[in-house]
């Protein structure tokens, strides 16, 4: 089982949209029994709050299926828990670190790190930008299960 945790600042929208379609995709390729995906935030900003509107149009829009869901900030346990930990920006990566302590087995990491073009994920909340957010997650998201089929980690 592969334990993915997406982390974004405010878990309502970079992080479970990454969720959802990361879920979506190995669901689609048929290898979702190896997978255990989850998201949450550094921030305390949004916790108890689902998705936001915004992002949850954006996944309609592109077919991707949600649930409803409630904000949840990383825990220090978290990094004994998952295997990935998925950072959105580079601020992410220094909160995620602040929280959970050194990344001793190289778990942290940022989504579009996986890229031909690493680079951050910029905050929708702040653009309004849905669709550039989108396109870089399903980018990152494509680029990281092709890492772990290049490392063999998949069935
Ligand atoms: P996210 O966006 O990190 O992609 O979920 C944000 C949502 C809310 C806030 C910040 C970022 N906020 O400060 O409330």
């Amino acid at each position: 089982m592969i334990k993915v945790l997406f982390v974004c600042l405010g878990n309502i929208c970079r992080s479970p949209m990454a969720e959802f379609i990361f879920k979506d995709m190995v669901k689609k390729n048929g290898i979702e029994k190896q997978f255990y995906i989850e998201s949450s935030a550094t921030s305390y900003e949004e916790i108890g709050n689902d998705m936001y509107y915004y992002a949850k149009e954006k996944l309609d829009e592109m077919g991707i299926p949600y649930k409803k869901r409630k904000a949840t900030r990383i825990e220090k346990e978290d990094y004994k828990k998952y295997d990935y930990i998925i950072g959105m920006e580079e601020r992410n990566i220094q909160n995620i670190i602040r929280i959970v302590g050194n990344d001793k087995e190289n778990k942290i990491c940022k989504l579009l790190d996986f890229s031909k073009k690493p680079r951050d994920i910029a905050d929708p909340w702040y653009t309004g930008n849905f669709t550039v957010t989108y396109n870089d997650i399903v980018e990152g998201c494509t680029a990281f299960l092709n890492y772990l089929k290049e490392k063999n980690e998949i069935m």
